[in-house]
């Protein structure tokens, strides 16, 4: 009879390193979110949020500030509080917000997202718009953390502890976590009817069934990062909702990998991105928002005829995409607003891959930290 288990290895539950194990537990993590917040009426409990109605008619103005894929996560949730409340949503980097005039006020609003509730930047921007009389809400997965603590309301994620640097489910889980606060406000300041709001949780809760079909499937992600492992250069495309997702794609792989990855919105191709496609450079275009397809399908054009090798990602009944793509990820059709917690899990098991055929260490990058604590 042979261990062949150690200790590190079963708290990495059978996988074989962190990043692996907690790309699996996205379904999990995203339904503890979500589901364990739903009251008897199916409606969503913003527990430690105290914010009123008449909290929320005070404000006038939404920032949304954070760092590295929490700042991306929080352009989504700029997307979801703009479409649901109707009021312009600002999205910045900590380390630029707070050096810059950014009008935080007392009728402001001032949302931190943060796994860790420990990066520096992000803190400062905490109390600097705090000692301007703003609301501040963060958004963490660390109970009792600095942020968390000097939050006045507090919305946990609880995608459990995430120990690789390279951030996957804390990143899913503040997806949905934004959404829900946004679905919340939008219902009680009455920007939003019932009926779309009961709408949009019920496809929330397929979620996590849809991100299972695509850890259940991964052979053809598999086939993708062994075209890819010998690269260079790596380009992301998207646009609108997607071009915040291509952003969070590249910086997966360029973290994990090491592989030069860029993200770009596919409408500024022409303005200069399109002079660095060369013969097999990979472009992953992203292509899940119903409304932008054709425009993305026209982009992948493009870069095909420049000879690029294009991986897509696009809903499943939008199979027009294999005409112009040379590999295509599915994910399960969703609302558009939905889409990117599923079509970002290709691209984390991509990382993952590359990292791994690379004979890279996945859970710590070279030069990198998992919390950042110095300016
Ligand atoms: C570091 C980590 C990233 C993380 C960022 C912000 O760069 O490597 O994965 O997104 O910090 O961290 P936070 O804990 O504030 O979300």
């Amino acid at each position: 009879f042979d261990v062949t288990w150690d200790v590190e290895a079963a708290s990495k539950g059978g996988f074989d390193c962190f990043m692996a194990k907690e790309i699996h537990e996205q379904p999990e993590g995203i339904k503890n979110t979500l589901e364990r917040r739903l009251d008897e009426s199916g409606k969503i409990v913003l527990d430690s949020i105290k914010m009123k109605k008449e909290d929320l008619e005070k404000i006038n103005k939404i920032y949304i500030v954070a760092c590295g894929t929490a700042y991306h996560a929080g352009l989504l949730g700029k997307k979801a509080l703009e479409a649901f409340l109707n009021v312009p949503v600002i999205t910045d980097i900590a380390s630029e917000f707070r050096y810059n005039d950014n009008f935080v006020d007392e009728n402001s609003l001032v949302i931190l997202v943060s796994q860790s509730g420990e990066t520096a930047d992000t803190l400062a921007v905490l109390r600097d718009s705090k000692a301007k009389g703003a609301r501040i809400l963060a958004v963490t997965n660390v109970v009792g953390s600095s942020i968390a603590r000097e939050a006045d309301d507090v919305f946990y994620t609880w995608a459990g502890p995430e120990i690789a640097v390279a951030s996957t489910k804390a990143y899913t889980t503040q997806i949905v976590s934004l959404y829900m606060i946004a679905l919340n406000f939008a219902l009680e300041k009455g920007s939003i009817k019932e009926d779309y709001y009961m709408y949009m949780i019920e496809k929330m809760k397929t979620l996590p069934e849809g991100v299972q079909s695509i850890l259940d499937n991964q052979d053809k992600i598999k086939e993708i990062a062994q075209k890819i492992v010998d690269k260079e250069h790596a380009f992301f495309l998207g646009r609108g909702i997607d071009y915040a997702l291509a952003m969070e794609g590249s910086l997966k792989l360029k973290e994990v990998s090491y592989i030069h990855a860029e993200a770009f919105a596919a409408g500024e191709l022409k303005h200069g991105t399109i002079a660095l496609i060369e013969e097999g450079t990979p472009v992953i275009s992203i292509a899940t928002q119903e409304k932008l397809f054709e425009k993305m399908v026209s982009n992948m054009q493009e870069v095909t005829a420049r000879g690029a090798y294009v991986v897509a990602i696009a809903q499943e009944h939008n199979k027009g995409v294999e005409k112009v793509a040379d590999d295509v990820i599915y994910i399960p059709n969703s609302d558009d607003m939905l889409s990117p917690v599923m079509a970002v899990v290709p691209m984390q098991l991509l990382s993952y891959y590359v990292s791994t055929l690379r004979g890279l260490d996945v859970d710590k990058p070279r030069n990198l930290a998992k919390s950042v604590t110095v300016e």
